[in-house]
């Protein structure tokens, strides 16, 4: 069984808007982790639809920042959010059209994805924002 995930100090960037959906996540993560474990089949379908939720809200919050600061990277930064937009599609994909006995084989995939893309991302790309959204008064 693969380990839970946890907030790490590390992955605070110091700007609570983000850090508190950052850290929202990662309940879903562990969710993915459970699911799995379980064979959770309802279960398996609530994870997805946080993943998209996670993405509309919380990329979109981030990249509206990005803009608003005039981030150098924000290309790069976007098409990372998109390739996490685009695994979870053709893993959901993958997964609706795969027979019962195979579906976890597939969610595995997912929670492995979500486990390593997000805490790499957060630790990486995002942190990478730190130094910019620094002049943000911290509600922005
Ligand atoms: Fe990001
Ligand atoms: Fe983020």
């Amino acid at each position: 069984m693969t380990e839970k995930v946890s907030w790490r100090a590390q992955m605070a960037l110091g700007y609570a808007p983000l850090d508190e959906e950052h850290e929202a996540f990662i309940p879903v993560v562990n969710e993915a982790l459970e699911v799995l474990e379980k064979k959770d089949f309802v279960g398996a379908e609530d994870v997805f639809d946080k993943c998209y939720a996670f993405a509309r809200t919380h990329f979109s919050h981030e990249e509206a920042l990005m803009e608003k600061l005039d981030y150098p990277d924000i290309m790069a930064h976007m098409k990372s959010h998109q390739i996490f937009i685009k695994n979870i599609s053709e893993l959901r994909q993958l997964y609706e059209f795969a027979p019962e006995d195979e579906k976890m084989e597939v969610f595995e995939q997912l929670a492995n994805f979500l486990n390593v893309w997000f805490i790499g991302h957060v630790l990486s790309r995002d942190s990478l924002l730190k130094p910019f959204l620094k002049s943000l008064p911290p509600e922005a």
